[in-house]
């Protein structure tokens, strides 16, 4: 059975903590989507996460901290990485950084590579329950593999009821997408994933990103089919066919017959990210014929949600 811990509940971190403390598998809200937190210390919570989520492969996983110090114990910092710390932390940053010999975080989660990512989210309750368990968590998104990721706490359940020990509460998140990954290494900066700090403002801080060629994939969760509903997604659209919803952005909506969700009545781009996966998920129950989406500008967090719909609408042979 599933617990659904309101946040608001005197004794719900607590109760959490004492959870994550004995292997248990609790969702936690962060600023960007819910995360499956475990202890990230203890081999045999982390593997229960992949079994949770159902995820074909050992995809790495991001530890989440409270604090500097907790995050200087996992990974080598130099000034690159500290420069960007200083910058977006607490917030929607993941470092990918080599491994210290004395990380404590599991090899699991780590699978294999010598790097460890680390992220400091800036959610009051991420932070509350880090800081009562003592230990870094190991959290990815809330979903089961291959679905799309959790921006509310009716989510993670829609996904993962029966499968996890609880879920804490507190409302839709923020931003609304995962957070920008960036590796550090030889005091070069690349780009793994976008997301939450939009790419232009990580470039302002470290100068130039290495981007990613083509299509190659960086994060070894990446892949090209991720996010996927049942729909069909047509991108950057102008005419909406018959049957299809219509998932628009900005005042000036094509003609349509079915259902529509407006990421962005005044095409701000930071409530478009925020609405994204809630009105996918949305339109996916409410019209499986297929989906149109209208075109999102490529600039700031326009691009990590350009990425999340190029994925949600690629062919899906295998899924994370
Ligand atoms: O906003 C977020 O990042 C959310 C919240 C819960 O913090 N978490 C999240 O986790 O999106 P997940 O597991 O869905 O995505 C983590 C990504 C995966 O693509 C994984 O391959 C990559 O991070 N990753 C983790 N460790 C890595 C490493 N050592 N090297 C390269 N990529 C890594
Ligand atoms: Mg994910």
């Amino acid at each position: 059975m599933t617990r659904l811990l309101p946040a608001s509940d005197p004794g719900a971190i607590d109760r959490a903590a004492d959870l994550v403390l004995s292997g248990g598998l609790v969702a936690f809200p962060t600023e960007t989507v819910y995360g499956l937190g475990a202890d990230a210390t203890n081999d045999i919570a982390v593997a229960r996460i992949f079994e949770a989520k159902g995820r074909p492969q050992f995809n790495p996983l991001i530890s989440h901290v409270a604090t500097r110090e907790m995050a200087a114990a996992l990974g080598q910092f130099d000034d690159m990485a500290t420069k960007l710390a200083d910058a977006f932390w607490p917030g929607p940053l993941t470092l990918v950084l080599p491994r210290l010999p004395s990380c404590p975080v599991s090899l699991l989660a780590s699978a294999g590579l010598d790097t460890v990512a680390i992220r400091m989210p800036r959610h009051a309750v991420a932070q509350a329950l880090i800081s009562q368990v003592g230990r870094p968590l190991a959290a990815p998104s809330a979903n089961r593999s291959g679905a799309i990721s959790p921006t509310t706490a009716q989510h993670v359940l829609a996904g993962l009821e029966g499968r996890i020990d609880a879920v804490i509460d507190a409302g839709p998140c923020d931003v609304g997408l995962e957070s920008t990954i960036i590796a550090v290494s030889d005091g070069t900066a690349s780009l793994l994933r976008p997301g939450g700090v939009p790419t232009e403002a990580v470039e302002f801080v470290c100068g130039p990103l290495k981007r990613p060629e083509g299509n190659a994939i960086q994060a070894p969760g990446m892949l090209a089919s991720h996010y996927a509903p049942q729909a069909q997604i047509r991108l950057n659209v102008d005419a909406v066919r018959p049957g299809e919803a219509l998932l628009a952005f900005g005042e000036d909506v094509p003609e349509h017959d079915g259902q529509m969700e407006n990421l962005s009545t005044t095409g701000n781009l930071v409530e478009a990210a925020a609405n994204l996966f809630a009105m996918l998920r949305y339109l996916d129950t409410a019209s499986p014929q297929g989906i149109a989406v209208m075109p999102v500008p490529d600039e700031g967090i326009g691009e990590a949600i350009n990425d999340r719909l190029r994925r949600a609408a690629a062919p899906r042979p295998d899924a994370d």
